[in-house]
């Protein structure tokens, strides 16, 4: 059996998702979290989808019949049953949608600068109540370009919500943007130089979408401009399924010329001692999403691999990734999990909620306002 088919199927997730979710656990509810690996796209569940498609008066189309979904019920099945992130969106001849088509369909709604406001605060709002105080939010601006919506629109709905997030909800955040490497680096290149006006509210320049042949080293060029231009870079590597460990050790050593200065996933480094002790050295962060591995490889191989890294004491944080797409699963849910699987300690816990606020790109005062109230936490055993 392939690691695919010895994955946790989708009822016992949702299974594990309600177990795990209805714990108590006063410690993780009362930290500060950061949260460095979230898709305001990947929180487009079934219903905002259908709210925001209502709204506009559009209908929403099933990408595999040219159908629209003809009520909220079918749409909401079609989230349900997804096929694990399919490498290849092309593969019809299955009934289910893949990951990636879900995930596209959601950029199709978003019309309005209110409809851009709206996700962003859903977000925050849900941030707020798991003590979520900062966070660095990825958004694919070329998904959004490419429906005909405008950079405008896109941004002053970002832009509004997190002025108001931080006053309102004391929620701070800085956006991350990708570029989606199944587009051309001309097109990352022309969507970089129409994302400056905007660098108030973007610390940085990630790469994610469909990691089949597209290794970070092709954007390299945009990459280094983006450094050179004071942002931070981060990038996509060995999602889900595993890669060629190549395209971690790019990530971590060669683009923009020195590696990045965040590794997003990369999870299956520790099968390799040498490519750990590389991170390690460098001190680069890794963004961990543990149920977005349990998808497609089994719980006991995710979880040894997560402790593994962090043995190894490598600088890793606990993040949610696509929250609509995977169960409904937060930064909350995401920390339980591990808590629970990796054996980690309250004391550990603290480890990975200060990695994360130590990796995050906040102003140095956030950060020391963060890991203060922390540290005031007593852990207990
Ligand atoms: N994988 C790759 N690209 C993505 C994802 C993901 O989970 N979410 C949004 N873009
Ligand atoms: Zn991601």
């Amino acid at each position: 059996m392939t690691d695919v088919e010895n994955a946790l199927p989708v009822a016992s997730r949702a299974d594990l998702r309600r177990s795990i979710a209805s714990t108590q656990d006063a410690y993780i509810a009362s930290i500060p979290k950061v949260e460095l690996h979230i898709h305001i796209e990947g929180i487009i569940s079934a219903d905002l989808k259908w709210k925001f498609s209502q709204r506009n008066n559009q209908t929403i189309l099933n990408p595999r019949t040219g159908q629209p979904f003809a009520s909220l019920a079918e749409l909401r099945d079609s989230h349900d049953t997804l096929k694990p992130r399919a490498g290849n969106r092309m593969d019809n001849t299955e009934e289910t949608l893949s990951f990636f088509e879900a995930y596209y369909g959601g950029f199709e709604v978003l019309k309005t600068k209110e409809d851009y406001y709206e996700l962003a605060m859903e977000y925050y709002e849900h941030a707020d109540e798991m003590n979520v105080r900062y966070a660095e939010i990825f958004f694919d601006p070329q998904g959004h370009t490419r429906v005909g919506t405008s950079w405008e629109t896109m941004m002053q709905g970002f832009r509004e919500a997190t002025w108001d997030a931080e006053q309102i909800l004391n929620v701070k955040s800085k956006w991350i943007m990708c570029f989606l490497r199944d587009e051309s680096p001309e097109s990352a290149m022309r969507h970089y130089e129409a994302a400056l006006p905007y660098r108030d509210v973007i610390v940085g320049v990630g790469l994610d979408s469909n990691e089949v042949g597209r290794p970070a080293e092709l954007f390299e060029e945009v990459f280094v401009r983006a450094r050179k231009d004071g942002f931070r870079i981060t990038a996509h590597c060995d999602v889900g399924t595993p890669y060629p460990l190549d395209h971690i050790r790019q990530v971590a050593c060669s683009i923009a010329g020195t590696g990045a200065d965040r590794i997003d996933h990369g999870l299956n480094a520790a099968g390799d001692a040498e490519l750990m002790a590389l991170i390690k050295e460098k001190g680069l962060g890794m963004t961990i999403c543990p149920w977005s591995y349990i998808r497609h490889q089994p719980m006991d191989k995710v979880f040894e691999r997560i402790r593994a890294l962090f043995d190894a004491g490598i600088v890793i944080s606990i993040a949610s990734d696509d929250p609509a797409f995977m169960e409904d699963t937060w930064v909350w849910e995401n920390l339980l999990v591990v808590k629970k699987y990796c054996g980690f300690t309250n004391l550990e816990i603290q480890k990975l909620a200060e990695n994360a606020i130590k990796m995050s790109w906040a102003k140095e005062e956030v950060k020391s306002h963060l890991l203060e109230l922390l540290y005031g936490i007593e852990p207990g055993t």
